[in-house]
């Protein structure tokens, strides 16, 4: 039994990036639970009775306000829904929070996150929450060029934003993976999002920090409910449709410590996880 359905209006309508679209929906019951790593199921009816349902993580909340801002995630198949064509007004339903708050090292403060153009929206709201909270951020975040970043103003100042473009047009000319080991010693955490090959990068980068995920080997497999904890790097992992209560197994993953689902134990997987990681 998943959460209840929750109905929101839209307030505004936005972007992270070019193509890149955000809704703000007043949803004021649901605010307060909102953490970093959770997204929301937005439901809309269709004609003939179906409906959409699709994934989005949560990039801003404002409890003032009682809004939550979402982020459309483009289509795995390339294709544009009825969700494409929302107008400020419009109802949606919302269902959720789908996943895991990313879990943060109380004893941690300096956090490094790194992402693209597509991972920005599941690794925003961590950044502002943690510069709340006093920590320290580098974000390095890379696109294929200049005009495909985020603004710098959609994170808190306080963030030390680091930029890869892989036509050079601004930062440093290649990909994110190539900066990672200049923080690795500064960093007490960290945290990847976006696309397979970000990540593949993100990962082996990791490999190379002195000492990554010892501790989680030697602690051997955990349960499900610690998923979270024991790598120096987590890597959000996300699935576009599904359940998202941990019924139907659509975004089950196969991990050190057993099956995990996405839609709960995810999205911020531990490197340490994965089959080949780890310092055995
Ligand atoms: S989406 Fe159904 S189990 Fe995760």
């Amino acid at each position: 039994m998943g959460p209840a359905p929750v109905a929101a209006s839209i307030l505004a309508i936005g972007e992270l990036a070019p193509g890149r679209t955000t809704l703000e929906l007043r949803a004021p019951t649901l605010v307060a639970g909102l953490r970093p790593g959770h997204a929301l199921h937005l439901v809309r009816a269709e004609a003939g009775g179906y409906r959409l349902r699709r994934v989005a993580p949560v990039t801003k909340v404002d409890p003032l306000r009682g809004s939550v801002e979402v982020a459309l995630q483009p289509r795995a198949d390339g294709g544009r829904d009825s969700l494409a064509e929302l107008r400020v007004g419009d109802a949606l339903t919302l269902v959720g929070p789908i996943g895991r708050p990313i879990a943060l090292d109380a004893k941690g403060s300096n956090l490094l996150l790194i992402s693209d153009t597509e991972g920005f929206a599941w690794l925003r709201l961590l950044a502002i929450s943690a510069v709340a909270a006093g920590r320290s951020v580098v974000f390095i975040q890379e696109a294929q060029s200049a005009h495909d970043l985020a603004p710098a103003s959609l994170l808190p100042e306080q963030v030390e934003l680091v930029v890869a473009t892989t036509d050079g047009s601004l930062g440093h000319a290649g990909v994110a993976a190539d900066l990672i080991t200049s923080y690795a010693s500064w960093a007490e955490q960290a945290f990847a999002a976006g696309s397979a090959a970000l990540l593949a990068g993100a990962y082996d980068a990791a490999q190379g920090r002195r000492g990554v995920d010892r501790v989680a080997a030697s602690a051997g497999a955990r349960a499900k409910g610690g998923a979270n904890r024991g790598s120096w790097m987590q890597l959000l992992l996300t699935h576009e449709i599904g359940c998202g209560s941990g019924v139907c197994g659509g975004c089950t993953l196969p991990a050190r410590s057993g099956d995990l689902r996405l839609c709960r134990e995810g999205p911020a997987i531990p490197m340490s996880e994965f089959r080949s990681g780890g310092t055995e």
